[in-house]
């Protein structure tokens, strides 16, 4: 893509037309980046489905939501716990029930550098529970609505998916050995990129071009990540960060994944995030992706594993 395209500020959100009539489904709304794109989607008319995990929380997001943007926006929130697999189930139930039409699941929530080696309910890594499993189930469950909407699919990855071993630990997923908070995110955010890409030729494969997977990231944005699961040293230096130039505000951190579930004809092969300075902040466009995130025989193991580990069916 031709980042010029957009002018020398990248894409921004100035570039979404009307979206009266379209529903996004977006999970993790209440801080950060989420809580940036909800907003932005629901300032321009779309009606908005937040999966959060935390029901106090999303009714806070919801009101908070509606003070600034006006009571008669189309907001509506779901409990979903990304992190249990049973309640990933529940929530995608409710949203099939709920709403008629899919245009775009945003895969926002995550959590990150979780300091000691924790496991999820269903057994997993928490990080590789949450940002992966979790997403994965979902986007399974989720995935006959999306299609018949000819709707899109959006992976908010990290840059840290090229900050940890550069591939995926197949003989000790949960990090039993060696457990480093770092390289458990990482591979948590490379699984969930090499998906979208192996998603893409599944579908292909499949005849099923009409749905669209994206790929993207926020660079280094001011938002509650580290705050939320990181360690007190972890969070004490990202504090400092936030403070510097080399982070952005958590809005231009929501770009990437509103580009990706609105702008058309966005080419599918490409990752999206700011194209400054290390990519951690600047004009949003496509940037290079390292080519271990696109190594086929990873990914389709990793397929594999992930369609046993969560039982989750595709129905292509
Ligand atoms: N900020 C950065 O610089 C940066 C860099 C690279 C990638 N990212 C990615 O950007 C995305 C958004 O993160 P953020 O930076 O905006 O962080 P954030 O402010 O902490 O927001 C994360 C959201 O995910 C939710 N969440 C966490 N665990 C969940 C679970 N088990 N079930 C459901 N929701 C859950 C959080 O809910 P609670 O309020 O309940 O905690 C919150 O709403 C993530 O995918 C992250 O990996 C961020």
């Amino acid at each position: 893509m031709d980042t010029h395209k957009f002018g020398k500020e990248g894409w921004t959100p100035d570039s979404i037309g009307n979206l009266n009539g379209k529903t996004f489904v977006i999970t993790g709304t209440t801080s950060g980046t989420g809580f940036e794109a909800a907003k932005i989607l629901l300032s321009k008319g779309a009606k908005v489905v937040m999966l959060n995990r935390n029901s106090k929380k999303a009714e806070h997001t919801v009101k908070t939501l509606k003070q600034e943007l006006g009571s008669h926006i189309d907001v509506l929130a779901i409990k979903m716990d990304l992190a249990e697999q049973a309640s990933v189930k529940k929530a995608a139930e409710e949203v099939l029930k709920t709403v008629p039409q899919i245009d775009a699941l945003i895969c926002n929530a995550a959590i990150a550098q979780v300091p000691k080696q924790t496991l999820t309910v269903d057994g997993w890594e928490s990080q590789m529970g949450t940002n992966y499993y979790g997403n994965f189930k979902l986007q399974a469950l989720l995935f006959p609505l999306i299609e018949k909407s000819k709707g899109r699919i959006v992976t908010v990855g990290s840059l840290g998916y090229n900050m940890g071993i550069k591939t995926i630990k197949f003989d000790d997923m949960n990090w039993d050995k060696d457990y480093t908070p770092n390289n458990a995110y990482s591979q948590s955010k490379l699984a969930q990129i090499m998906c979208v890409y192996e998603l893409q030729d599944q579908l292909k494969k499949a005849g099923k071009t009409h749905v669209k997977v994206y790929a993207c990231h926020p660079g280094a944005s001011r938002t509650s990540l580290i705050k939320t699961s990181g360690s007190l040293i972890t969070r004490f230096v990202w504090q400092l960060m936030k403070l510097s130039p080399f982070v952005q505000s958590a809005e231009k951190g929501a770009y990437p994944q509103l580009m990706c579930a609105t702008e058309p004809n966005l080419d599918q092969k490409g990752f999206y995030g700011p194209t400054g300075r290390n990519n951690w902040t600047g004009p949003v466009g496509e940037h290079t992706l390292a080519p271990h995130a696109k190594d086929k025989a990873v990914a389709k193991r990793l397929w594999e594993l992930s369609e046993k580990e969560t039982g989750a069916k595709w129905n292509f």
